[in-house]
């Protein structure tokens, strides 16, 4: 393990100092380098991939394949960060033997610290398995976007009480199954304090309130790098896109008008170009 990398002690600690935990995604070195740099805590290499990175128009297509190849691109930019692999849908589900082969994958082959899971109390089995096999765990209830179908939608998830009653023994349960830390995503923030208030373990919010442990956000979202969809609780803090529009069309004119590459982008010889000419003309 790299010198002054964190470690599951040291992001639980986190919480129990009071001092909140910081997560964005990555998908390849440059951005997991800038994020590392920064001081986030943990990069997740989520399987939003596919929507942000890969083009499908949900989760569910991502492969284990797909999310190996990206977690090793941004395992090469870290030197401080937790590393986080998210399991693609249907890597996990079929038996608890693939799950911790799947799990083992992200550890021994793309440089993760830990996997991150989908579901509730039907997964507890899945997830105490892994964690017997050495492999840390994070947990990820609320709304579930492999399975936002059965949820009914992209919707903000217990908001009545069977609903946030069902939530509430989902993450006491993962919390005994062995998860080091549960994501939170959509549900009301007064769930998710009682919920962080619950726990030992610390809770990353992603549209569940201030009271969460730490937050987590996808990166080309609060950048404004990803177009097609803004969810309500991501902050735009920068607009790049409209920026990176404009420097490529910067680009493009001048490449067409000849004006790049100028002097200052270009390369001098060190000899007189005439005596090449000469030399060519005495061939
Ligand atoms: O895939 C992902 O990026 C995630 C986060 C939104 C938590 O699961």
């Amino acid at each position: 393990m790299k010198k002054g990398k964190l470690t599951v002690p040291d992001i639980i600690a986190m919480k129990k100092a009071g001092e909140k935990i910081t997560m964005l995604t990555a998908y390849d070195v440059s951005f997991a380098r800038m994020l590392d740099g920064v001081g986030i805590e943990m990069i997740l290499v989520g399987d939003s991939l596919g929507m942000v990175a890969l083009g499908y128009e949900s989760t569910v297509p991502v492969t284990m394949e797909e999310m190996l190849h990206h977690c090793r691109a941004a395992s090469r930019g870290i030197d401080k960060a937790l590393l986080v692999g998210d399991m693609p849908f249907m890597s996990y589900q079929s038996s608890g033997y693939d799950a911790i082969v799947n799990a083992g994958r992200f550890i021994k082959e793309a440089g993760c610290d830990a996997v991150k899971l989908e579901g509730g109390t039907e997964v507890c089995a899945t997830v105490s398995g892994i964690v017997q096999a050495g492999i840390a765990v994070m947990g990820h209830i609320g709304l579930t976007p492999q399975t936002a179908g059965n949820l009914g939608g992209y919707k903000v998830q217990g908001q009545d009480l069977e609903s946030a009653r069902k939530l509430l023994k989902s993450a006491r349960d993962l919390e005994a199954a062995g998860v080091f830390a549960m994501v939170l995503e959509c549900i009301p923030d007064k769930l998710a304090a009682l919920i962080s208030r619950e726990l030992v373990i610390p809770t990353i919010g992603i549209g569940a309130g201030v009271d969460c442990d730490g937050q987590v956000l996808v990166t080309n979202d609060m950048l404004g790098m990803f177009e097609k969809f803004v969810p309500k609780f991501v902050k735009p803090y920068a607009n790049l896109a409209p920026q990176i529009k404009e420097a490529v069309a910067s680009y493009k004119s001048e490449v067409k008008n000849g004006s790049y590459p100028d002097t200052e982008h270009s390369f001098a010889m060190q000899v007189d170009i005439d005596s090449l000419v000469e030399d060519q003309n005495k061939d």
